[in-house]
């Protein structure tokens, strides 16, 4: 390697300390334009790397003096956070991006609408938003978050459509302030980008290569978070496993887990995405090691053929697949394996689909978010025949479907019985909420909905298809 990841991949100090002026020259022009407290709305779709974009976007709003709200009538500016993944979630945008029209209108054309996000690092949504959305203000992309404040100050001076969407590499800045609607749950971004180019996935394309922070940022970042009351830190990466691979530092994902499990305070850990591939040995170890880290595993598998995972660009077998799981269960009986599916994949028969539902028997899943391919634009799985009709594609999916309710009803009933430390999430109707150790969501008959925010010990009492429900215990001294 000839160039220092540091000196490439991060965003000057002197460059971040430049866009906090902006903050300030905003802060007038918005109080010119809107009065004081001026109100914004931002509306994330798509992962959880989004919402911690968006955490750290309402931060510089704050610092340019905006409220919040929770509607897109009583904003002064909405934002809207967006995801390229699937064709549904992309319409699903378009769809609401319009309902803001008659909205706008009615308000005298003075608010400002403003995309960012996956979506808007695609050249052909640019410029359908370019064409057909001109009451969209401004467009800024993936890569270009950090720069909001400069490009907020080039709309108000110049009140002209600002877009911000060709840079093609991201950078990594640090420092930026978080806005975070609840304290006690925290998502905590590791690394950024993917270099897996899985065939049928665009992130690659609209979130740029894999970059990681380097773990004192991470570390302290973690130690903040708990000193302002995270109880629960969730680890955020497209592939974590493959965190500080492509960076100058040592620290791979298993040692920065122990470091954090390490640090002082009652709080648990979490994280996603892993990558089968990068799926090691001493990930599986350090996880049955670390006392913080709950005993959930995300690991997608995406198709259980290797016909079609060698088409995807996965990079492992089914056998590989099903042998980590089996490591994973030897070191952690009590594991929750959660996973990843895709239904038609371009090429998909019935003998691989076949091969799917066998290897969701053989493993039991927790749950299973499940697909049905989406073609996305540029990407090579675009470009490969697809002869099944989406008809028999959708009998597929539906009996994937069926098959996992199956499967989780019976890990659920056999969760009754067992005693969980759960944080407490909500309170609604009568019962609080939270997650099982597994990341099951459990409820709980309450009173009242005090002790949200607060760990809870349940016992399981009743297991539905993919909730359980339970009775509070008292809570054993830790
Ligand atoms: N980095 C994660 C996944 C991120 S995208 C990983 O590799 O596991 C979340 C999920 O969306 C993927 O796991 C995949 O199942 C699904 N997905 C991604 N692209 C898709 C597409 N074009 N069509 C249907 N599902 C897709
Ligand atoms: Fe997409 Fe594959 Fe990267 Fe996940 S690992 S984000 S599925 S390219
Ligand atoms: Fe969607 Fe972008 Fe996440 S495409 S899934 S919001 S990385």
């Amino acid at each position: 390697m000839t160039q220092s990841p540091e000196k490439s991949v991060y965003i000057s100090s002197e460059e971040l300390a430049r866009q906090r002026e902006f903050c300030t020259l905003c802060r007038e022009l918005l109080f010119e334009r809107f009065g004081e407290e001026p109100k914004a709305f931002v509306h994330t779709y798509g992962c959880q790397g989004n919402v911690a974009d968006s955490e750290r976007i309402k931060g510089m709003l704050a610092e340019m003096g905006f409220t919040f709200c929770d509607t897109a009538e009583e904003a002064d500016f909405v934002l809207f956070n967006t995801c390229a993944v699937r064709e549904h979630a992309e319409a699903r945008v378009f769809g609401n991006v319009g309902a803001l029209k008659p909205i706008k209108e009615s308000k005298n054309n003075n608010m400002i609408i403003a995309l960012c996000g996956c979506m808007t690092q695609q050249e052909h949504v640019a410029e359908k938003l370019r064409r057909s959305y001109d009451y969209v203000n401004l467009v800024f992309g993936t890569f270009a978050v950090w720069r909001l404040p400069e490009r907020m100050y080039d709309l108000l001076r110049r009140r002209k459509r600002v877009f911000d969407v060709n840079e093609e590499t991201g950078r990594i800045a640090e420092g930026i302030p978080a806005v975070r609607d609840r304290t006690f749950r925290a998502w905590l971004p590791i690394m950024y980008g993917c270099n897996n180019f899985c065939t049928y996935c665009i992130v690659p394309y609209v979130r740029g290569r894999e970059r990681s922070r380097e773990p004192e940022k991470v570390i302290d970042e973690a130690k903040e978070l708990i000193a302002s009351g995270a109880k629960e830190i969730t680890l955020l990466g497209q592939n974590v496993n493959s965190y500080g691979k492509t960076a100058s530092f040592d620290t791979d994902f298993p040692a920065l887990l122990r470091e954090i499990d390490a640090l002082a305070g009652d709080f648990i850990i979490r994280f996603m995405t892993s990558h089968p591939k990068d799926c090691s040995e001493e990930l599986l170890l350090a996880m049955s090691e670390c006392e913080k880290v709950e005993r959930h595993l995300h690991l997608p598998f995406q198709s259980g053929s290797d016909r079609i995972l060698k088409a995807m660009n996965r990079g492992y077998t089914a056998e590989k697949y099903r042998s980590l799981v089996k490591r994973a269960r030897e070191l952690m009986p009590d594991i929750a394996l959660t996973s990843d599916v895709i239904v038609g994949f371009p090429g998909e028969t019935r003998e691989d689909f076949d091969a799917t539902l066998s290897l969701i028997r053989d493993v039991g899943f927790t749950s299973l978010f499940t697909f049905i391919y989406s073609p996305r634009v540029g990407t090579p799985a675009a470009a490969m025949e697809d002869p099944v009709p989406a008809k028999v594609k959708g009998v597929w999916f539906r009996e994937l479907l069926k098959a996992q309710e199956d499967i989780a009803s019976v890990r659920c009933k056999n969760e009754i019985g067992r005693k969980y430390r759960v944080l407490v999430e909500d309170f609604d109707g009568g019962y609080l909420s939270g997650r099982t150790s597994g990341n099951t969501v459990i409820k709980i008959p309450a009173e009242t909905g005090d002790s949200v925010g607060e760990f809870a010990e349940a016992v399981v009492t009743h297991a539905g298809n993919w909730t359980l429900e339970g009775r509070l215990v008292p809570l054993e001294d830790s």
